[in-house]
């Protein structure tokens, strides 16, 4: 039955034929699902309310596959997605799955390997924009190293710069409206991977040809499995103005790349990211990059991608429930929440302004005695959080 938290198209949703596809394989174990034929995949996702659908290049149309084989694949897709409505807003491609790219990619030490990935990313790139595409995807599942000795990390970066330029320009002459979204991840497949975490990234894109081109797509398992803050990844890279796309999921510290169900681990954390999404008014895509557990069978497949866009609908509701919130904001005004936007020095930094800095006088041990409400602040938004606010 509907409710207040069914999803709907407006509320952009888009799933990866991967995510809903995923067959339950694990480094341990075979499939547990069967294949899921990607038209019936867009017909599923638009029964539940989903935006969009997106996809590498392979899994759409598989590895391989001759010309005649491409143009079947692509015409039935072309035609599930008239009869739903469902977009397709994003374009990646699969630089990771054959043995081909096992030394990498991009940054292959062989430049044969490096030349077919960027052939390959070029055709992708075309299908993607054909379908509608607006952003392109760079993950480097096989840029990375487990063997320190075989490769120079710093010729590596050269060469993935190189290969992203490539690609603007590829757009650009081809007169493409796309943007590149990169995607860190620390570690998985490779032992160690290049542009590990959002802040490599960022820093990445300031070497390149065309840096208004290349923005990021932070991914939450990605950095929350390096310990790191997801929300204040995002943060930042919304202050950069380089949020191009999200992948959303959920994930434990110190584990493996576990993809899970938005919201099924940490509740705080995807709480504090859906706020920061809705409170900086983003209104790009929210893509769940995730999977249903091995343990589900078919059908257990749209439990999990109903239940993302549930928690994540949920959660902007409690986001504005924080905002009406009374004892909340008075806690908040306690914490001096709203001074933070008050500049250090609002005169600048001119001589006088400097000159009142170095001169001020303080009352530093009633400043250290201070409280900042921060027990009050923290429970509430936990007895927000539990349901009984
Ligand atoms: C992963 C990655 C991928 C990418 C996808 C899009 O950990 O496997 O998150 O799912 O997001 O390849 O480029
Ligand atoms: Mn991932
Ligand atoms: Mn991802």
């Amino acid at each position: 039955m509907a409710d207040t938290y069914t999803p709907k198209p407006e509320h952009r949703f888009t799933f990866g034929l991967w995510t809903v596809g995923n067959m339950g394989r694990d480094p341990f174990g075979i499939e547990t699902r069967p294949a899921l034929d990607p038209v019936d995949s867009v017909h599923r996702l638009a029964d539940l309310g989903a935006y969009g659908v997106n996809f590498h290049d392979d899994d759409l149309v598989p590895f391989g596959a001759t010309p005649a084989e491409r143009e079947t694949a692509l015409k039935r897709f072309r035609q599930a997605l008239d009869k739903t409505g469902i977009k397709v807003p994003m374009a990646t491609t699969n630089l990771f799955g054959q043995p081909v790219f096992k030394e990498g990619a991009f940054t292959a030490n062989d430049p044969v390997v490096r030349r077919y990935a960027i052939k390959k990313t070029m055709e992708s790139i075309d299908m993607g924009v054909s379908l509608g595409a607006k952003v392109y995807v760079m993950w480097g599942g096989r840029e990375g190293l487990e063997c320190e000795a075989a490769k120079d990390v710093r010729t590596a970066l050269d060469r993935y710069a190189e290969a992203v330029n490539i690609c603007c320009a590829y757009a650009k002459d081809r007169g493409y409206d796309l943007k590149f979204a990169l995607e860190p991840k620390p570690n998985e497949p490779r032992g160690d991977m290049f542009l590990p975490t959002v802040g490599h990234a960022i820093a990445f894109i300031n070497e390149l040809q065309w840096p208004e081109m290349v923005g990021l797509n932070p991914e939450f398992a990605h950095e929350t499995m390096s310990g790191l803050n997801f929300t204040h990844a995002v943060a930042q890279t919304l202050w950069h103005g380089k949020l191009f796309h999200i992948d959303l999921n959920a994930q434990r510290i110190g584990k493996f790349d576990q993809d899970f169900r938005f919201g099924s681990e940490g509740i705080r954390d995807a709480f504090y990211l859906v706020k920061l999404l809705e409170d900086s008014k983003w209104d790009g895509m929210l893509h769940f990059d995730a999977h249903a557990y091995r343990t589900e069978n078919a059908e257990g497949v749209w439990d999990f991608a109903r239940g993302c866009m549930r928690t994540y609908l949920i959660l902007a509701e409690k986001s504005r429930q924080f905002k009406q919130d009374k004892e909340i904001q008075s806690a908040l005004k306690a914490a001096m929440f709203d001074q933070l936007s008050v500049p250090t020095s609002p005169d600048g930094y001119g001589t006088d302004a400097l000159h009142t800095l170095r001169t001020g006088t303080f009352d530093v041990k009633a400043l250290g005695e201070r409280g900042y409400a921060h027990e009050r602040l923290d429970q509430l938004v936990t007895e927000l959080l539990l349901g009984v606010r």
